[in-house]
């Protein structure tokens, strides 16, 4: 049995304890570690099946029983600890981003060169059933060549915001899931991006210097182009669509709603909202991620998404940043 550490156990670590104590066969957590964890947490974590709780992460670096680190903590921590975790030879799970800054993910690739250890990074919408189902069609062909993908990525609503303020921007907290997606669904990376940016939902977003509205269009290195379109608050719920063409077809995905029920009336036809947010929308894919990071491990197979799939849509969003900045088009290359 695999032993697994988790340091952060805020929303997102939560997700990851329930979904390793629920679902996942092979692996067993050993500590869950967060410098603000209180008594409620705690208890929580133990009814989950966690035999440790700690304030202090390095109990589970330094903890030789333990193999495989998932780390859930806020984003400036992601690569310190990654180095730390890889320095103790464990296997790493990180959440998304690794970091805002290129050379620190840098250091992180060069620490992995030579060791056989795995990393994934938490790009968890590859494992939900739509865009699974989409990507499968696209690489069979079943589309022909790729030409326009497009992806709508809309949330219910806009963060708070302190955590706009550390959050590195939209680019880099948001739209990063998708850059992920168009790399995923067109197969190759982008070579060009440019956004027209806008602070249409909250002016305290523009205040604290982040757009909450974007178009995105990019070029794609198989001479697909795709549009990305983003805004922070849709009152009708967490909206997640993408809809790749090509020359043979089309695919598309529409959003999941609680139920596929329609009522129809003499006031008119209606369905279900689109599932409210992440938590609710992605809880299978979050389970599916990690129970494919724990089998990688155990029966020493390529992680899904490595350190590199890490590093791409961190260079896609410092490109979308200065191409808003300075409003022109931006090589992914003028990044590197
Ligand atoms: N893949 C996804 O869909 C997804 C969704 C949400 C968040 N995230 C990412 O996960 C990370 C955490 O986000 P969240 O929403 O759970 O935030 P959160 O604020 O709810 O939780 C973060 C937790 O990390 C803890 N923490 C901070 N420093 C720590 C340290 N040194 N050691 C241990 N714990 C520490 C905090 O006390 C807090 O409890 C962010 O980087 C975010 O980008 C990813």
């Amino acid at each position: 049995m695999l032993k697994v550490g988790i340091i952060g156990a805020g929303r997102i670590g939560r997700v990851h304890i329930t979904s390793i104590s629920t679902r996942v066969k092979d692996a067993q957590i050993k500590t869950v570690a967060d410098p603000f964890l209180n008594d409620e947490t705690a208890e929580w974590a133990k009814s989950m099946g966690v035999e440790h709780t700690t304030k202090d992460y390095m109990e589970i670096i330094n903890d030789p029983e333990i193999d495989a680190v998932l780390i859930c903590s806020s984003t400036d921590t992601h690569s310190p600890i990654s180095l730390e975790a890889i320095k103790a030879g464990k296997h790493v799970f990180c959440e998304k981003p690794i970091d805002h800054d290129v050379d620190k993910i840098k250091e992180v690739i060069e620490a992995l060169e030579g060791t056989n250890l795995k990393y994934q990074v938490g790009f968890n919408r590859r494992f939900d059933h739509n865009f699974e189902a989409v990507q499968r069609a696209v690489a069979a062909g079943k589309v022909g060549k790729p030409e326009i993908i497009k992806i709508t990525s809309r949330d219910p609503e806009p963060p708070s915001i302190d955590y706009v303020k550390v959050s590195g921007g939209m680019f880099l907290d948001m739209t990063i899931h998708d850059f992920d997606m168009v790399r995923f669904l067109a197969g190759c990376d982008a070579t060009e991006v440019y956004v027209q940016g806008a602070n249409l939902v909250d002016p305290a977003i523009g205040e604290a210097g982040d757009v909450d509205t974007a178009v995105i269009t990019l070029q794609m290195e198989n001479g697909a182009i795709a549009v990305i379109d983003n805004c922070r608050k849709a009152v009708y719920g967490y909206d997640q669509r993408a809809e790749v063409f090509g020359s043979e077809g089309m695919v598309a995905l529409s959003n999941d709603s609680q139920s596929s029920a329609v009522i129809s009336n003499a006031e008119g036809v209606t369905g279900e909202k689109p599932m409210f947010f992440f938590l609710e929308r992605y809880m299978e894919a979050y389970g599916k991620e990690i129970s494919d990071f724990i089998d990688a491990i155990v029966n020493d197979k390529e992680t899904p998404l490595n350190v590199i799939d890490g590093l791409k849509p961190v260079l896609m969003g410092l490109a979308a940043q200065k191409s808003l900045e300075e409003h022109r088009p931006v090589k992914i290359s003028e990044i590197m």
